[in-house]
């Protein structure tokens, strides 16, 4: 986390805002950002590569809130995409389609048609039948699209296998090996104008060897393709870059990151592309949340929370650790804990035998590190509306995402004429 949220007179605040005041104003559970803390991911990230002048494109899928994607619009980042919703918000947002890639193994017809007619930077293109069908969609509307292949460049990121993307037995990217090939095919077909390389080898990854051995890969592909004349314009070398979920835990910085990419790419005559996602926002949000319970067994003691895994599903999903603190700091002593929600599962936790301060029904406790991959991956599960998404700027906060109500879920159902009673 960065000093945008710290404690002030043993308050835990989000930039000059107390959670207590948020919570006050909203309820709980509620995820809360801090708008100078996404403003200076992104200024790290540029300060460090500006050797290089490489377009960012934020990738939606860690945070798709309009009202963030703004931020990023106005400073000028591009976006990475992977369906027409995620275009459509970057649309809405203000954000500049010019400068937006669009990956993923999936992409409808349709998704491809609105991004052509948008005019997008570039596809991703993830397989040899995907490009196939883009080149059919694009010369039916007398378009040419504009393609990178995804190249899959077996490397191991040594992160967990969920979140692994670039190994030669993942779903993504076309092999290196078969790369060739598609990209000569691609080369003469009349709706494709080829233009780049991408790679993306997965994400939270702190070791930069992995991304260094996967761009020199690249590189060799690019020297290839210009001896059979095709030259290419974009590098795209995806996102992954870890954050510190943990106070151990020292992910490489972005400078450190941005030395060694410059060292492969200083001097080439090839634009960079990064997608980061997780390094841009998943340090600028938090996760609050109310105590509901405690409960003593007897082989455990559990908190139970009003937040659950439907909220931040990241703990159940992959078991992965989100530090926790208490809104109040006060002198009660600590104990070993659960943390645990109301949902009818026994993998709903946000934390398993922490060592927490005591606490009591109705404290506040804060989940770090929810910028990325937490409201978006949010759920209805149990039938629990969607938590409010607040922005604070300095002293002010901005509800930017209103909580859910009952009725917002059961509106699209209906009970068949045949079920009368
Ligand atoms: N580009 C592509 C093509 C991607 O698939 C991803 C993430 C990114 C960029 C951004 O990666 P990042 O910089 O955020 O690591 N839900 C998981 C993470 C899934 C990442 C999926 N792809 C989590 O909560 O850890």
């Amino acid at each position: 986390m960065d000093n945008n949220f710290h404690y002030k007179d043993n308050n835990f605040y989000v930039e000059d805002v107390s959670v207590e005041t948020i919570v006050s104003g909203v309820g709980t559970p509620c995820y809360i950002y801090s708008y100078s803390s996404f403003v200076n991911s992104f200024q790290d990230y540029k300060k460090a590569f500006s050797k290089l002048d490489p377009l960012i494109c934020f990738s939606v899928k860690a945070n798709s809130n309009i009202a963030i994607l703004r931020i990023f619009s106005k400073l000028g980042s591009g976006f990475d995409i992977v369906s027409e919703g995620e275009l459509e918000r970057v649309i809405r947002a203000g954000g500049d389609t010019s400068k937006v890639v669009f990956s993923g193994v999936g992409k409808t017809e349709e998704e491809m048609r609105r991004a052509i007619q948008v005019d997008i930077l570039f596809f991703n293109v993830e397989s040899r039948e995907e490009l196939v069908v883009l080149n059919q969609v694009a010369s039916d509307i007398g378009e040419k699209a504009r393609v990178a292949i995804r190249v899959n460049p077996d490397i191991d990121p040594k992160t967990h296998p969920y979140i692994s993307t670039g190994f030669e037995k993942s779903k993504f990217g076309i092999d290196i090996a078969q790369s060739l090939d598609v990209y000569k095919e691609a080369s003469q077909m009349k709706g494709i104008e080829v233009i780049g390389i991408d790679a993306h080898i997965g994400s939270q990854i702190f070791e930069l060897s992995s991304f260094t051995d996967s761009l020199k890969k690249l590189l060799k592909l690019a020297k290839d393709l210009e001896h059979i004349g095709v030259d290419i314009k974009y590098i795209d070398i995806g996102g992954g870059l870890g954050i510190s979920y943990k106070n151990d835990e020292i992910p490489p910085t972005k400078a450190t990151y941005a030395e060694e990419i410059i060292g492969l790419l200083d001097e080439m005559p090839y634009k960079l592309i990064l997608e980061p996602g997780r390094s841009l926002a998943g340090n600028s949000g938090i996760l609050v949340t109310k105590v509901l319970y405690n409960k003593v067994g007897t082989a455990k003691k559990f908190i139970i929370v009003d937040a659950a895994m439907n909220d931040l599903v990241r703990p159940a999903f992959y078991e992965s650790y989100h530090e926790i603190l208490t809104a109040k700091k006060e002198e009660v002593g600590s104990e070993k804990v659960d943390v645990v929600g109301p949902i009818c599962e026994s993998g709903d936790f946000l934390a398993i035998d922490r060592e927490l301060p005591k606490v009591k029904r109705g404290d506040l406790l804060v989940a770090l590190s929810a910028g990325a991959y937490g409201y978006v991956m949010s759920s209805n599960y149990n039938t629990r509306p969607r938590v409010p998404e607040v922005l604070v700027n300095g002293s002010e906060y901005h509800v930017i995402k209103d909580r859910e109500k009952i009725d917002d879920l059961i509106k699209n159902e209906e009970i068949p004429e045949f079920l009368s009673l």
